[in-house]
């Protein structure tokens, strides 16, 4: 049997998802991780660069700093598999102290086919270093990685960026459960998580003003009118950013201008959304470094190091299966 009749049709999948996502009552919901086609991912770059949005470089000054400890406190062997890849930017300060010492091999894992032909792009003339890429979700990639494992190698798995936070708090912990499934002693985890700040800093970071994840989160449903054959009317849309205190999260949402009806052909769908209806389309949890080490915990891992960046509260932490 062909190995590809088992997979399903990605347009398929995204019409269930997108299905099940804004029909029956109560809250509409879209999965955050389609924002990632060729147009989103490129403004996921941009947000990258914003002033508002020190994510990216609280985790990209980490890596810099504490990469050649991180490295060196592996043993060789070691094989790099980054869940999420993005752009690749990120790895790069691994990636180069761990060549320092050994030839390296980096498996960038995502399902945005735009990421990662920009990841290998930009990781391509590294010295000792080979790509090789798995477009596919995280935890089928990962399996897929150790499994390739040859006798003495260790791997260390990267999960940067805080995405950790895109998951509510239990499937956050059972995903890591899982990751923890697939590692042996000698192996390890690189986990970044954003912290707990001032809330007008958190906010303004998902709602800056001039409007570049407003449009990331409005070509969500730019891209369900071109994959899907959508009819929604952007315009008729705002963005919405707001903070949710007791659950310690971003909440990013659709805002209808006024009573909208949507169909959708691909997904054999019609939406009616009411002037208060909006469309829930990503939370970005927001952690204390005892939370972020407490979970690791929980999910069988041992917080061996947290590195925090002060001007914009971050944390890097490097975990080992206990
Ligand atoms: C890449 C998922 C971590 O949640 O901060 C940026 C995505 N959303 N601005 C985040 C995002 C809005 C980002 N992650």
């Amino acid at each position: 049997m062909l190995l590809n009749t088992l997979v399903a049709d990605p347009v398929a999948v995204f019409a269930e998802e997108v299905r099940a996502g804004l029909s029956g009552a109560g809250q509409k919901e879209l999965p955050s991780k389609y924002l990632y086609d060729e147009i989103g991912s490129a403004l996921f770059e941009v947000i990258t660069l914003l002033p508002e949005y020190g994510l990216t470089r609280a985790d990209e000054s980490l890596l810099r700093l504490h990469s050649g400890e991180i490295a060196a406190g592996l043993s060789a062997p070691v094989v790099v598999a980054e869940l999420g890849s993005g752009s690749g930017k990120k790895a790069r300060w691994i990636l180069q102290a761990l060549a320092r010492c050994q030839p390296t091999t980096y498996y960038p894992i995502e399902i945005s086919h735009s990421a990662l032909a920009m990841c290998e792009r930009e990781l391509d003339h590294i010295d000792r270093v080979s790509i090789l890429g798995f477009e596919t979700e995280y935890l089928d990639g990962l399996r897929r990685v150790v499994t390739r494992r040859r006798s003495g190698q260790h791997v260390l798995v990267l999960f940067l960026g805080s995405s950790i936070g895109n998951f509510d708090p239990g499937p956050a912990e059972e995903f890591l459960q899982h990751i923890r499934s697939l590692l042996v002693a000698g192996d390890a985890l690189l986990l970044s998580t954003d912290l707990l700040k001032p809330v007008d800093r958190m906010v303004l970071a998902y709602d800056d003003p001039a409007g570049v994840t407003a449009a990331f989160n409005l070509n969500l449903l730019g891209r369900i009118n071109r994959e899907l054959e959508g009819d929604f009317d952007l315009c008729q849309f705002h963005h919405r950013a707001l903070y949710n205190r007791l659950a310690q999260r971003i909440e990013m949402h659709l805002v209808p201008a006024a009573r909208q009806s949507v169909r959708i052909h691909r997904a054999d769908c019609e939406v009616v959304l009411e002037p208060d209806e909006t469309i829930w389309t990503e939370s970005s949890y927001k952690y204390s470094v005892q939370q972020v080490r407490q979970m690791a915990e929980r999910a069988g891992f041992r917080c061996e190091k947290q590195w925090v960046y002060q001007e914009w509260p971050f944390a890097l932490n490097l975990l080992a299966p206990d």
